[in-house]
């Protein structure tokens, strides 16, 4: 399967990351054996920060349909990021829907964490499409991703960074993973105060206004991430897209992320009253969507409700 890397990739900063990638990246062959246990099989992704291969147990491997399992893999550093993942699926160890975790560990290079292999990312099935994922499925995956952030939420937890890529689906089951940028909103019981002056963290396409504002990420900055990345798979495409690239910022020691982040969320602010055009389902849950507040509990329930009508008037 070729992973596609968004022009607009992920940037990592905030909890675990830090170290940057410029420790050498692990790069498994097919077929060594990570952990005395785990033998490599073809690459499923890379990301900034590693790689994701097949695994499978010498345990199993002799039998006949040996489980595939997922391998996440990331150059040892001192602040690993992965290890901090490895936690927070430990936190969100109920929740159905995510992967289930099998192994984690390290070896002198780098740091493992095998989990359960969920099947096809969403941004591979919109290619398998034809670049557009029909309106009807798409609310179908929509719901089921509004179940997984409710529940990764109830948690405690805020993704922060919903995208195509970071969603598979398996036997008709939509599955939430990398919770690499996953931060708690929650702090001794309460909610953690709104604070601004952040730096953007997540993917410039999905991200929230708020987030491109610099304010500190909520509940309802995942929920509006999901509705792009909606809009995304149905149209194959999002107004700013491209916007990341090309213009220098004129004057000298211009920052070119923040020019960039700059572009991309005008481009988001003009384009919101249309966004949704021709689509009523989402247009209601992103015309509520938007108006969240910082702390409020997101209406799953609701948004739930908005898109099985939009599967309904679909199916008229
Ligand atoms: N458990 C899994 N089962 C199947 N595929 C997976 C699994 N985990 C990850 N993948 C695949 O590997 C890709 C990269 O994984 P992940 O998003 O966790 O890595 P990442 O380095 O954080 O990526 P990025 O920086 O692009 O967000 C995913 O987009 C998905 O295609
Ligand atoms: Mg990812």
């Amino acid at each position: 399967m070729r992973r596609r890397r968004s022009d607009e990739a992920a940037r990592r900063s905030g909890n675990g990351g830090g170290e940057g990638p410029s420790a050498p990246l692990p790069d498994p062959k097919e077929d060594e054996v990570v952990g005395g246990r785990w033998r490599v099989g073809r690459k499923l992704g890379a990301g900034s920060f590693g790689a994701v291969v097949e695994v499978v147990d010498l345990d199993d491997a002799q039998n006949e349909e040996p489980e595939v399992r997922a391998m996440k893999m990331e150059a040892r550093t001192r602040r690993s990021q992965l290890k901090y993942e490895t936690r927070c699926y430990e936190q969100l160890k109920s929740v159905r829907g995510l992967p289930r975790v099998f192994d984690a560990g390290q070896t002198r290079d780098f740091s493992y964490l095998v989990m359960q292999h969920v099947g096809e990312p969403l941004d591979a099935m919109q290619e398998r499409m034809g670049g557009k994922i029909p309106e009807k499925a798409a609310y179908v995956v929509g719901c089921q991703a509004i179940q997984r952030l409710k529940d990764v939420h109830a948690k405690g937890l805020v993704h922060r960074d919903v995208k195509p890529q970071n969603f598979c689906v398996l036997d008709g089951t939509v599955y939430l993973c990398d919770f690499g940028l996953a931060k708690s909103y929650v702090d001794g019981g309460a909610h953690v105060p709104h604070r601004d002056g952040k730096k953007l963290t997540g993917t410039p396409r999905f991200a929230s206004l708020h987030t491109h504002a610099g304010v500190e990420q909520s509940r309802r900055d995942d929920l509006q991430s999901l509705v792009y990345m909606l809009v995304y798979l149905i149209r194959g495409a999002l107004p700013w897209q491209g916007l990341g690239k090309g213009k220098k910022k004129e004057q000298s020691g211009g920052d070119r992320r923040s020019d960039k982040s700059e572009r991309i969320a005008k481009a988001k602010a003009e384009a919101a009253a249309t966004l949704c055009d021709g689509m009523p389902a989402l247009q209601t849950m992103f015309e509520s969507v938007r108006r969240l507040e910082f702390e409020q509990v997101p209406p799953y329930q609701l948004y739930c409700a908005c898109l099985r009508a939009g599967i309904k008037r679909l199916e008229r």
